[in-house]
């Protein structure tokens, strides 16, 4: 078969000739792949970064897609953790990590959306007891997954929705995505914590995808500028798109009812993200949440990793 080979960590995947991979077990089977999603969490399997890489080359990048079955079953599958990826011709399917989607559904929308759909989805629902009527802070809401969270929090009965983010282009359309208020993340260190402190400080909870120096100003700008300290607040670590670090001063931990968790892989089950699946992709397939998807052929993978996809929009290859 065909598929998207990486045969070092310091270049793109290369369109070539793979073998095919086979299915065993009671649970694998194989299917033809539709459309898989470039997803972040892709490249940094793909070049070696992620917390998850073993390191081992050359490898099939592709942590999802959607698939046919022989028989004609559309299914929505997480691959499994060993063996090569999603972005190929064929791949096989654990079916306690696939879920079956609708006849007709467009694969297309459905690879661009579930995996950051699913970083909030999975959070809200597994790692807080987020309650209808809590507040929400999204830090990088101009992104695909952090538009995302705008509208699931929503959707999960959120009061109200904070979305911060730098790009002032997609920080206004987020108001017509349900939040209530939007935060620039751009300006002089004061600017922004006054900006946060005014809308954001009574917050519930912090969906957060960016980490780093914004992280450290917001926590700052939130927890100082809070009428009630001791009331609770959840921070939520799902991305790190601005840092992979942030320093916590200790006095500003002591001095509120914070609590920093994270959320996904290992943090949540595969048993417990795999059962937010089918509600998830519900919603997707009935069109109430969605990403702005930018099919492209998978014979011009390296093409789609150099092509720096506005965020928001997400590459899908096509085999
Ligand atoms: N844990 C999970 O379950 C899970 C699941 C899916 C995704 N993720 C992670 O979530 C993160 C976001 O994914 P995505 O799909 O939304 O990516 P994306 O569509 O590429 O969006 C990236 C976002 O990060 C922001 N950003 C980038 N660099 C920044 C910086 N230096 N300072 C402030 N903001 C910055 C961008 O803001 P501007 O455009 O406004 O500059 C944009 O909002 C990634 O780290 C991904 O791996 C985690």
């Amino acid at each position: 078969m065909y598929a998207a080979v990486v045969r070092s960590f310091g270049a793109p995947p290369r369109f070539e000739r793979f073998p095919a991979p086979t299915a065993s077990g009671e649970h694998e089977i194989l299917v033809d792949v539709l459309a898989a999603g470039l997803h972040p969490r892709v490249r940094s399997a793909a070049d070696g970064s992620h917390y998850t890489s073993d390191g081992a080359l050359p490898l099939v990048p592709g942590i999802d897609a959607v698939g046919r079955t022989p028989q004609g079953e559309l299914l929505y599958f997480v691959a499994p953790d060993t063996g090569p990826g999603t972005m190929a011709e064929r791949a096989v399917v654990d079916r306690r990590r696939a879920v079956t989607l609708p006849p007709g559904t467009d694969p297309v929308p459905m690879a661009a959306a579930m995996n950051p759909g699913m970083s909030s989805w999975v959070a809200l629902r597994r790692r807080v007891s987020f309650r209808p009527g809590d507040s929400v802070l999204v830090l990088g809401a101009t992104g695909g997954a952090g538009r995302l969270a705008v509208r699931i929090a929503r959707q999960l009965g959120a009061g109200h929705v904070v979305g911060a983010g730098r790009d002032p282009r997609r920080l206004d359309l987020l108001k017509g995505l349900g939040a209530d208020d939007v935060v620039a993340l751009d300006g002089d260190d004061k600017d922004v914590a006054e900006r946060l402190g005014r809308v954001a400080a009574e917050v519930d909870v912090v969906i957060d995808y960016v980490w780093g120096r914004p992280t450290e100003q917001a926590m700052r700008a939130l927890l100082t500028a809070r009428a009630d300290r001791s009331r609770a607040l959840a921070w939520i670590q799902i991305g790190s798109m601005a840092g992979q670090d942030i320093t916590l001063p200790a006095a500003l931990l002591r001095a509120a009812n914070l609590t920093v968790l994270g959320s996904g892989q290992g943090s949540v089950s595969t048993a417990g993200i795999v059962a937010e699946l089918p509600s998830l992709a519900a919603e997707i397939a009935a069109g109430t949440l969605a990403v702005d998807p930018l099919p492209m052929p998978l014979a011009r993978v390296e093409q789609a990793w150099n092509t720096p996809a506005e965020p928001g929009r997400r590459i899908v290859l096509i085999p």
